[in-house]
This record gives C-alpha cells, sequence and structure tokens, in this order.
C-alpha cells in the first residue's frame, strides 16, 4: 500500500443551466452545461481515519463538518459496499473552491476522495464504478471526476463530453456567506410555479463553444437558478453590473450561487476586470479569483 495519495479536482461552472419542474423524488430535471475551471481543492488520503481542513483566506473551516458526515467520508461509505469492503482513509483537503457558492466544491472533494481510495487501497475500480459511486454521492460528482466541458442531463449525473474549441477566462468572485442549493432550488419552484416539464436545451451555448468565440459564448449563457439567487441575494445583481462596467463580455451568478462569475476575451482582459473589481465600492475588500477553463477532472497529483 503507497504512503498517501494526493488528488486535484477543479471547481466547476454552469455555463447553461436550464431548470424543469420538481421531481417526486425531490429533484429537478437538468439540462446543463458544466466546465471545470483553475481553482482546485487537492485531497491527500493515508492509511488511517478521519478528516482535516485547510482553507483559502476566504473558506470558513467552521462552515465544513469534520466528521463521518463531510461529503469526503460519505463517498468512501458508498464505495465500500461496491468493492466488498469497509474503505477507511485519513482525509487531508486543502480547498481553495468556495464552500456552498454553487461550484460544487463539496462534490468536487466527493469525486476526490473515490479516487483518492481507489489508487490509496489499490481497489482496482473501472471507471463506470468510479462513476456510479459518484452518482449515488451527488448530482454534481460524476462531471467533478471527467471534467472538461461536458453536458449534464437528468438531474445533472449523467455526463457526455462536449466539443469546445475554447480557452475560456473567467474572473470569479467568492461571496461572504454561501447559499444553501435545496433553498435556491425551492425559491425556484415558488418563483416559476409554471415550470417546463422538460428543461431548456443548451442549443446555441453548444454552436458557441464549438465556434471558440468568447463574444457568442457571452450570449449563449444561461442560468435558471440565477432569478430565485437574486432574489435571495439582491446585491449580487449590482456586483454583476459592476463586473460588466469593468470590461466583463457577461456577468453571471454560478449554479445556485452566491459566487459570481465573469468571462472576459482574454486573460490580459480578465487582469483588467479582476483589478476593477477589487476594492469595494465603500473601500471594502474583495476577494477576486482568474480562473480558465476548461481543465482536466479529478487527477493524482502525487503519490
Ligand atoms: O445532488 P445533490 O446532493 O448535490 O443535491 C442537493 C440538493 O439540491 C437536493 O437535495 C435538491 O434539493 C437540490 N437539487 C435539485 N435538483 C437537482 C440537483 C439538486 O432539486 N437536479
Amino acid at each position: 500500500m503507497v504512503a498517501a495519495v494526493t488528488v486535484r479536482v477543479p471547481a466547476k461552472i454552469n455555463l447553461h443551466l436550464g431548470v424543469a419542474a420538481l421531481r417526486p423524488d425531490g429533484f429537478h430535471a437538468l439540462d446543463t452545461v458544466y466546465q471545470a475551471i483553475s481553482l482546485y481543492d487537492d485531497l491527500t488520503a493515508r492509511p488511517g481515519r478521519g478528516v482535516s481542513l485547510r482553507g483559502a483566506s476566504y473558506v470558513d473551516p467552521a462552515s465544513v463538518p469534520l466528521d463521518d458526515t463531510n461529503i469526503a467520508v460519505r463517498a468512501l461509505d458508498v464505495l465500500g459496499p461496491r468493492c466488498g469492503r469497509r474503505l477507511e482513509a485519513e482525509i487531508l483537503i486543502e480547498k481553495a473552491i468556495p464552500v456552498a457558492g454553487g461550484m460544487a466544491g463539496g462534490s468536487a472533494d466527493a469525486a476526490a476522495a473515490l479516487l483518492a481510495a481507489d489508487r490509496l487501497l489499490d481497489l482496482g475500480c473501472s471507471d463506470a464504478t468510479l462513476l456510479a459511486a459518484a452518482a449515488a454521492c451527488g448530482s454534481d460528482v460524476p462531471f467533478a471526476l471527467i471534467g472538461g466541458t461536458a453536458r449534464g442531463r437528468g438531474r445533472g449525473e449523467q455526463v457526455t463530453p462536449v466539443e469546445d474549441r475554447g480557452t475560456w477566462w473567467w474572473v470569479v468572485v467568492p461571496a461572504t456567506g454561501g447559499l444553501s442549493t435545496p433553498a435556491v432550488y425551492r425559491r425556484y419552484d415558488e418563483l416559476v410555479p409554471d415550470a417546463p416539464a422538460v428543461p431548456a436545451e443548451p442549443v446555441e451555448l453548444l454552436t458557441a463553444l464549438a465556434s471558440g468565440d468568447p463574444h457568442r459564448l457571452a450570449r449563449a449563457l444561461h442560468n435558471d437558478l440565477q432569478p430565485p439567487a437574486l432574489d435571495l441575494r439582491p446585491e449580487l445583481g449590482d456586483l454583476i453590473e459592476r463586473g460588466e462596467a469593468e470590461g466583463a463580455l457577461r456577468g453571471l451568478v454560478s449554479g445556485s450561487g452566491p459566487t459570481c462569475l465573469f468571462l472576459c476575451e482574454s486573460a490580459e482582459a480578465a487582469r483588467a476586470t479582476a483589478a476593477g473589481l477589487q476594492g469595494g465600492p465603500r473601500g471594502e475588500e474583495r476577494v477576486v479569483l482568474l480562473a480558465h477553463g476548461p481543465v482536466a477532472g479529478a487527477h493524482v497529483v502525487a503519490r
């Protein structure tokens, strides 16, 4: 057995998030296009038991449970029966993906734990086994394994890669305090009582990705969870306007929020928008990050 395995796993954003009416199982049917961007958590697994966390400045460590309810620990409980044994590891999460930010940070850690356990404990799981365990952990977890740019259907767990000819530059602004994903979906149900039976398809978005043209992509970005997220956090609307005034081609809420994203024309343009967004209107400091996508899904970086 190896002494330690470190897996790097990216944040996701949704370039298109079409949401349909609430299903009887408590989930919403989605038609989404995910992109993995260069903002990562690193998860290290060693022989032993337990979970600890080191976070970036904007990560509140108190917001992540450090017991058996941690999603990375639960991922091992999901994978264990599929391998016919009980799985344990001592897990360290080095977190840069905002918590409860609409970037699937918890899902990323679950995906990383599945891959790290497979390598640390020499489980020899097939990709199909890891993807099935990922889907059982949460709707966004399979995408964290595959990364790149992919369409997600069902409740988001059925993922297929799509053609993407671009390298897209994003300014990412985490918010202080997260938003609960179920709460944003509940607000969606209240605001859209006549939600469609079938989610909106990403027709223009897929064409824009294949073209590699950021202006075209900017026009095609779409998020059905943005109105409920803005309803719960009206100040995000001002932030989006501000980023667009600072040169971004388009600003939007990331998934269920409250992180906001700004698509920029180039790396240089993204640096300029980020500089413009730094320092709030009354001089308050704002965390502003730069990322590009697509990037690879969960992968081993050290063992
Ligand atoms: O799948 P995951 O555990 O990430 O979902 C968290 C919650 O988000 C669900 O319990 C549900 O309330 C909501 N959700 C939803 N429809 C989806 C995905 C998530 O309503 N497709």
